[in-house]
């Protein structure tokens, strides 16, 4: 097992964590991203199965969240508004009216501190100071990443706010467990929940919850990602053909979901202690050139997180960070072959 600093590149520097067993996971400061992950297919070769660019300095206009980390708060908030302690708060919008992502420059834009915690672990810190984006209250995030013996990489977060807030944290980390840039309608994916939050034309939540059962959005059993994804359903084609929705995950679920690459045999499985996973299948990635050139669906997210626009949906469970509490949360990728 090593840790290194590889490099600073205008300003942002880049580790490498090896676990000399095949497993390999390159990370940047700026928005913490893993900008490579190397895991072994079932020959046994190299195969990196996250997207991103070579350079790092290409991350500072990226607008895709490549392997970024999400905050303040992942995914969308309606109309960017919310109240809170009697106080209404609008937020910075970039998604149409809406908040998406933290916001016009979120914490995937932000320089993060590092600091090597062992030969397996990369500790990045950032504070968010008061008003960020339009929120309350000063935050410190520290994210931690770990890559294990066993080729699983863990994501843990903790949190603390000055001043209520709202928080909901995720990687942003984009898979195509082939490691090539063709579609991922082959690969083989399952999802640990038997309900989605219903969404409006504009991709938000309001409360109301779609059972999945005999629907296209049905993952309950494996099945190619790619299998229902044309069809005609109000949903898919408001995620503009393909997947974009939040899973609400089974009482029960620490598994949150198994995907098997079709070609490589890679097998990855996500654990969580977060609800949610917001399932996304690529579908505004339209050629991006990065390590390869990256078209529509050529890959997907698992991106944990608590119930979007919880701010707005008191029937969602609450995502406030209250001052004086820490958030804490973990999140794995554990790759296999099969
Ligand atoms: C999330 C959202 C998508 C899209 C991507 C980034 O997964 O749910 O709608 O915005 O991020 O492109």
């Amino acid at each position: 097992m090593t840790l290194q600093w590889i490099d600073n590149q205008k300003g942002i520097d880049r580790y490498r964590i090896d676990n000399g067993k095949g497993a390999m996971v390159e990370i940047i400061t700026l928005g913490a991203r893993i900008t490579k992950l190397i895991v072994p297919d079932r020959a046994g070769d190299p195969t990196d199965v996250v997207l991103g660019y070579d350079d790092p300095a290409a991350y500072f206009d990226d607008t895709t969240y490549f392997g970024a980390i999400i905050g303040r708060v992942g995914n969308r908030i309606d109309k960017g508004r919310f109240a809170l302690n009697g106080k209404t708060y609008a937020l910075a919008t970039n998604d149409g009216a809406n908040h998406l992502h933290g916001g016009k420059v979120g914490f995937d834009h932000r320089v993060f501190k590092a600091m090597p915690l062992d030969s397996n672990k990369l500790e990045l810190t950032y504070t968010s100071p008061d008003g960020e984006e339009g929120y309350p209250g000063e935050v410190k995030v520290t994210v931690v990443y770990t890559l294990e013996e066993d080729n699983a990489l863990t994501i843990a977060y903790r949190a603390t706010t000055s001043a209520d807030t709202p928080l909901n944290l995720t990687n942003h980390a984009y898979f195509n467990l082939n490691g090539d840039a063709l579609s991922v309608g082959g690969h083989i994916a399952q999802i640990n929940a038997d309900y989605l939050t219903d969404v409006d034309e504009g991709l938000i939540p309001h409360g109301e919850l779609l059972n999945v059962k005999g629907t296209p959005f049905d993952f309950t059993s494996p099945k190619p990602i790619g299998r229902d994804w044309d069809g005609d359903h109000r949903l898919l084609k408001i995620a503009r053909g393909g997947y974009d929705f939040n899973y609400v995950l089974s009482d029960s679920a620490k598994e949150v979901a198994c995907v098997t690459g079709d070609k490589s045999g890679i097998v990855m499985t996500v654990l969580s202690d977060r609800p949610c996973v917001q399932f996304y299948t690529g579908n505004f990635l339209d050629g991006v050139e990065g390590k390869q050139i990256y078209p529509y669906h050529s890959a997907f997210c698992l991106e944990t997180q608590g119930y979007p626009n919880a701010v707005n949906v008191p029937s969602f469970p609450s995502c406030i960070l209250k001052a004086g509490e820490t958030f804490s949360s973990t999140t794995t990728y554990r790759f296999g072959v099969k």
